[in-house]
Order: structure tokens, then sequence, then C-alpha cells
């Protein structure tokens, strides 16, 4: 490994994975933490993120695994204010989370619509701005962070189903 994130310290969303074996998060979690970076792996189900951190400790990493849901504005400040307090900044923020939702608009209900935004667009929204500086979003987070990457990786089919017909 070449240390591309040596020291940086890195929110992976979505961090777990829902089958065994390797998911997208997963993998982004073990890898950045294989090139160096400090990871705060977040999961709305905490045994997927620990199964993640259980990966990198025994590869010697750095990790801390966390409970949230990225679509519920005050856990992701939550999540936001814990990183912070555990490892001081954030320099990489990893939007992963995107569930997947089939059919078009006749089989897809306007509930499940709803949520497929929440989860998989409102979610970078809620994040973003959780990490701003200045935050004036959550109350208990006090901080100013000058430079970091963001990367958003829910897939756009999973914004429409997949469905041709759905734009
Ligand atoms: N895995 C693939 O082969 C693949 C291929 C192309 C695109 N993608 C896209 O990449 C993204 C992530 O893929 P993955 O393989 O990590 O997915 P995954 O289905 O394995 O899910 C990763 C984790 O997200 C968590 N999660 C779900 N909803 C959440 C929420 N509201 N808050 C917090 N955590 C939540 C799940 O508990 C799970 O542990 C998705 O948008 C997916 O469509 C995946």
């Amino acid at each position: 490994m070449t240390g591309r994130v040596e020291h940086k310290i890195a929110i992976v969303t979505g961090a777990g994975s829902v089958g065994p074996g390797w998911g997208n998060g997963k993998a982004s979690a073990v890898l950045y933490a294989r090139e160096g970076a400090k990871v705060f792996a977040a999961d709305l189900v905490l045994e997927a993120a620990e199964e993640t951190r259980s990966i990198i400790d025994q590869e010697g990493g750095a990790c801390t695994a966390y409970q949230a849901d990225v679509s519920d504005a005050d856990a992701v400040c939550g999540l936001v204010d814990a990183c912070l307090n555990t490892y001081g900044r954030i320099d990489i923020l990893h939007n992963n989370v995107g569930i997947p939702e089939v059919g078009g608009p006749e089989e897809i209900s306007e509930a499940n619509w709803d949520r497929l935004f929440d989860i998989n667009v409102k979610s970078m929204y809620l994040t973003g701005r959780a990490r701003l500086p200045h935050n004036v979003f959550c109350a208990d987070i006090k901080h100013n962070l000058e430079k970091e990457i963001i990367e958003n990786i829910a897939h756009d089919k999973n914004w429409t189903g997949g469905h041709p017909r759905m734009f």
C-alpha cells in the first residue's frame, strides 16, 4: 500500500454490507484504512459496521464503528459530532449508502419513492450540511473544517429504480 490517505480521517456511510462477503462500503472502508486513514465506519446496522471494524483491526488499522441512519437529520448530526469527538476532524466524507427499488411508476409506491430519495439523495445533503464549517444545523457541533474530500457513491439506477420510463 502507498499511504495515499495517511493520517486522514474518513467517514464511510453504509460501511457494512447487507450480505456476506464484500459490498462497496465495506471494501472502501478497508481500503481507506490500508492506505493509512482512520476510518469512522457508520451503518444503520451496528453489527455490520463492527464486522468492518474487525477486519480493519485485524489488519492493524484504525476504525470506529458507529450506528446511524443517514436519512435522519439528528442521527447525522450525532454521527459527525461523534467522529469529531473521536478523531478531531474529518478529511474524507464517503457517502456510500444507497438502496435499490425495483420497478417503474406503476410498481413503486409513493412511500417507497420518498424512502428511496431520503436514503439515497437526502442523506448526501444531510451529511454534507452537518460537516459544514461554522455549522448552524447541528446544535452540539462546534468546529471549522478547512479542506476535505466528499465522495457521493449511490448509484443513479437507485434513484430511478433502473426503469427507462421513470424520467
Ligand atoms: N455492491 C455492488 O456490486 C454495487 C455495484 C454498483 C453500485 N453499487 C452501489 O453502491 C452503493 C452501496 O453499495 P454497497 O455494496 O455498499 O451496499 P450494501 O447493500 O451492501 O449496503 C451497505 C450498508 O448500507 C447500510 N445502510 C442501508 N441503509 C442505511 C441507512 N439509511 N443509514 C446507514 N446505513 C445504511 C446497510 O446496513 C449496509 O450494511 C449503492 O448505492 C449501490 O447501488 C453497488
